[in-house]
């Protein structure tokens, strides 16, 4: 009984300590305060920095902290063109509204060769180059994360550095990006909650080269149009194991498509994914196109109009292979051509079809 009442209490201790209720809740280490062209960071107590520079006082308040701290920013204001460095270790909250400017090929708030990094809040809005940009990270933690952006792209993984590994992501929430809301490179060992893009210009969620990863719901309003992007893209290896095969490693719940360009999209020798369930309507472009992926599994789900779902293939890779789709198809057209190698369609609805 003690021991049960203990284990219930160190349960609840740990949650508590994990994450804070609110943003800026608790006792965060610093805090930046203030407004318009007067801003304060202080770490316990003592200041830090005093000044009209947004950035510079929230800088100063993360230079302050050591690892295992947490800083709240509860000031909103403008950083411009610069960007913000969160090191290893350290929580970073941003509770007031934090509007970043465009610096070509940076992120408005990097970490790189992190480890256990934590943002679990953040509101940001303006026109970055990228809102958040990340490299050889190992278990970061992205929480509540709300872009209302009017260009960039919102959350980036690069391509050609250190690669990552345990990225934890909660609910991201992108409207009005130029580019991508989410885009990966690079990761092995990757989960969310969601990632809900609304207005946004080129995909929703892009997994590249990412294996081992879970994501519970992208939903994409508006997504991609008038370009080949998607809603949900993978591409370039993604999926693909260490040792070179397809076994699936990549679950998606759900993906909820609406207009937009292609609602799914699995393309250059990407697969090894079991998608749950697709509710995809008017895309302006296929409602899903599978192109040189090989072990892709879509478990059930409806498209409704919109444009062609499609298994294609080009000549500059292996052939798509070992696809199962199970799928109500109204109001547009299902091809498949050429024909896969190992495709098992079950298909219901209305929906015109040419497959092999
Ligand atoms: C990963 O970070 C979380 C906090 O986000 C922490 O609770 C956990 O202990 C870390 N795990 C490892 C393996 O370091
Ligand atoms: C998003 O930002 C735009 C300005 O860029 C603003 O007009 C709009 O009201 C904002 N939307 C929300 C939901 O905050
Ligand atoms: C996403 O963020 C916008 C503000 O940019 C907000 O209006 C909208 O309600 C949010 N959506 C969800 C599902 O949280
Ligand atoms: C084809 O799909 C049906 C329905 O999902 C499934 O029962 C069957 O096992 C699949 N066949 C192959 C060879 O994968």
């Amino acid at each position: 009984m003690a021991q049960f009442t203990l284990s219930l209490l160190t349960a609840a201790l740990a949650l508590a300590s994990a994450v804070q209720a609110q943003c800026g809740s608790g006792s965060p280490q610093a805090t930046v305060t203030g407004s318009g062209n007067s801003f304060t960071a202080t770490k316990g107590g003592s200041n830090v920095y005093s000044g009209s520079d947004y950035r510079a006082a929230i800088q100063a308040a993360l230079d302050s902290i050591s690892s295992g701290q947490r800083v709240a920013v509860m000031a909103s204001g403008s950083i411009g063109a610069n960007t913000i460095t969160i090191s290893s270790g350290k929580i970073f909250e941003g509770c007031g509204t934090i509007n970043v400017g465009n610096k070509a090929g940076r992120g408005a708030i990097e970490s790189t060769n992190t480890n256990d990094v934590q943002i679990p809040y953040l509101t940001m809005t303006g026109n970055p180059y990228f809102g958040l940009r990340f490299s050889g990270t190992k278990n970061l933690s992205l929480g509540k994360i709300t872009m209302n952006l009017s260009g960039g792209l919102a959350i980036r993984f690069d391509r050609d550095l250190a690669a990552n590994s345990n990225v934890n992501m909660d609910v991201i929430n992108v409207t009005g990006a130029g580019s991508h809301a989410v885009e990966t490179w690079n990761i092995d060992g990757l989960t969310i909650n969601s990632v809900i893009a609304k207005d946004v210009g080129e995909c929703g969620l892009l997994l590249q080269n990412t294996r081992n990863a879970h994501v519970k719901l992208v939903d994409g309003n508006n997504v991609a149009a008038g370009t080949g992007y998607a809603t949900f893209r993978m591409a370039n290896n993604n999926g693909q194991n260490a040792n070179g095969d397809y076994k699936t490693n990549v679950y998606i719940d759900k993906v909820v498509s609406r207009g937009g360009g292609r609602g799914v999209f699995c393309v250059s020798q990407s697969g090894g994914v079991e998608i749950g369930n697709v509710d995809l309507a008017n895309n302006g472009n296929n409602a899903i196109l599978i192109e040189n992926c090989y072990n892709v599994n879509i478990k059930s789900g409806k498209v409704n109009g919109g444009g062609e779902v499609r298994i294609s293939a080009r000549t500059e890779f292996p052939n798509t292979k070992d696809i199962n789709i199970n799928l109500q198809v109204d109001g547009t057209t299902v091809r498949e051509s050429p024909c896969a190698d190992n495709s098992n369609w079950t298909l219901t609805g209305n929906g015109q079809r040419n497959i092999c």
